[in-house]
This record gives C-alpha cells, sequence and structure tokens, in this order.
C-alpha cells in the first residue's frame, strides 16, 4: 500500500471537501474520486430496483451487483445516467442509511482500494478515508468548517435552497455519519485538520499542497 500515493480529504457535509480535493488533484495531476457519490449510486440503484434502503441485505447486495462507472463529472449507474439523481432529494434522504450498511461498505472500500491501486494512488475524498480505507495514506487532511457556512455553502450549491432546512439536513446527516457503528466519521489519527470557515479554495488547496512537503 505505501507505494500508493493517496491523499486522504476527509469530513462532514459542507466542509469544502469536493471543491479542495478537485483542485488538489488538478494541481498534483492526480485522479480524484468522490467516495460519497459511490454511496448515493448505491442509494440511487437500490431505489430504481424497488429496494427498501432499509433492507440491509437486499442493499448489501445491489452494492455488490452494482455496475458503477463514476468519472470526474459524472455518474452512470447499471448503464442508466444517474449524475442528476444521485444528488436529488429521494437519494440524500436515502444515503445515510445506505451507507451505514456495512455489507456496502465492505463493498465499496474494496472498490476504492481497486481504483487507487489500478492507477498507483490518488486524491480521494470521503469520511473514512484517512481512518478506513488508506490508513497509510501519503497525507490525510480533516476538512471542517462552522455549522452555519457548511450550511450556507450546500444551499448554495442545490440552488439557492433555505439556508435553515439545509442546516438541519445537514445536522440530521451528520449525526448519523458520526453515530453509526461502522466506520463513523472521525479526525482520523494522523489527520491534519483544517477548518475553512475563513478560507478560499485556493488557500484550502495551497495549504494541503503544501503540507506534502
Ligand atoms: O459526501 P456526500 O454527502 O456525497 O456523502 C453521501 C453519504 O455517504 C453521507 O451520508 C456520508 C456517506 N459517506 C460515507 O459514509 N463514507 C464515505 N467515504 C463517503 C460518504
Amino acid at each position: 500500500m505505501s507505494e500508493l500515493r493517496v491523499i486522504a480529504i476527509d469530513g462532514p457535509a459542507g466542509s469544502g471537501k469536493s471543491t479542495v480535493a478537485r483542485a488538489v488533484a488538478d494541481r498534483l495531476g492526480l485522479d480524484y474520486l468522490d467516495t460519497g457519490a459511490m454511496y448515493r449510486a448505491v442509494a440511487c440503484a437500490a431505489l430504481r430496483r424497488g429496494v427498501d434502503p432499509g433492507d440491509v441485505d437486499a442493499v448489501a447486495e445491489v452494492a455488490r451487483s452494482i455496475d458503477l462507472d463514476l468519472t470526474r463529472d459524472a455518474c452512470v449507474v447499471d448503464g442508466v445516467d444517474a449524475t442528476t439523481d444521485i444528488r436529488g432529494p429521494e437519494v440524500t434522504g436515502a444515503v445515510s442509511v445506505v451507507a451505514a450498511n456495512p455489507g456496502v461498505r465492505v463493498e465499496m472500500v474494496a472498490r476504492q482500494r481497486a481504483w487507487a491501486t489500478e492507477r498507483g494512488g490518488g486524491v480521494m475524498e470521503g469520511r473514512d478515508i484517512g481512518s478506513v480505507v488508506f490508513p497509510d495514506a501519503e497525507l490525510k487532511v480533516y476538512l471542517t468548517a462552522s455549522a452555519e457556512v457548511r450550511a450556507r455553502r450546500r444551499a448554495g450549491e442545490a440552488g439557492g435552497l433555505d439556508v435553515v432546512s439545509v442546516g438541519a439536513d445537514i445536522d440530521r446527516r451528520d449525526a448519523a455519519d458520526s453515530g453509526r457503528e461502522t466506520s463513523p466519521l472521525v479526525e482520523a489519527p494522523g489527520a491534519v485538520v483544517l477548518d475553512t470557515s475563513e478560507l478560499g479554495v485556493d488557500e484550502v488547496a495551497d495549504r494541503v499542497v503544501g503540507l506534502l512537503g
């Protein structure tokens, strides 16, 4: 694992992970993987197949059987474009329970490790990259931001949704992601914590790249 060049970027929703991870990948000439999109794709496939997101065994089987083609800008699930659907309210409402499913996590973690192995590493963002997927990553970063800033960012991304209701949804998902038994959201040992509340994307990306020395 040590020959892989993995940059792990973890943190809660709205901490700036995706934007920062993409900027860091561009600067370093590395590929980028949004692992949250993988859990969203499993939730989307379950909903499309009429599987109850809470049915642990059935959803784990969906995760094992899903044909997932995830690129930087598109997500194709079982041959059908899901780029918009995976960000929609139905998937967002179902994804926490899907991501808490141990069978789903085993399958996604295996796919994430395979993704990095195939390309010699990459910039990977999620919740458990530095704690579980690649604990030996070359660099582990944990991004945070104040609850208010995170709600404002997510509301803006979603096309001007109401900040209060987006904040409540973020609180609900944070509690689910941090409180679950399997791979909860934690600051991984050895991770560098960066608060992005007052920083722009370029500043955060500069700091992350600077940490590589
Ligand atoms: O980053 P996001 O909001 O797109 O993530 C979607 C969900 O997946 C969220 O509930 C957290 C979860 N997730 C996870 O459990 N582990 C990861 N490595 C990435 C995301």
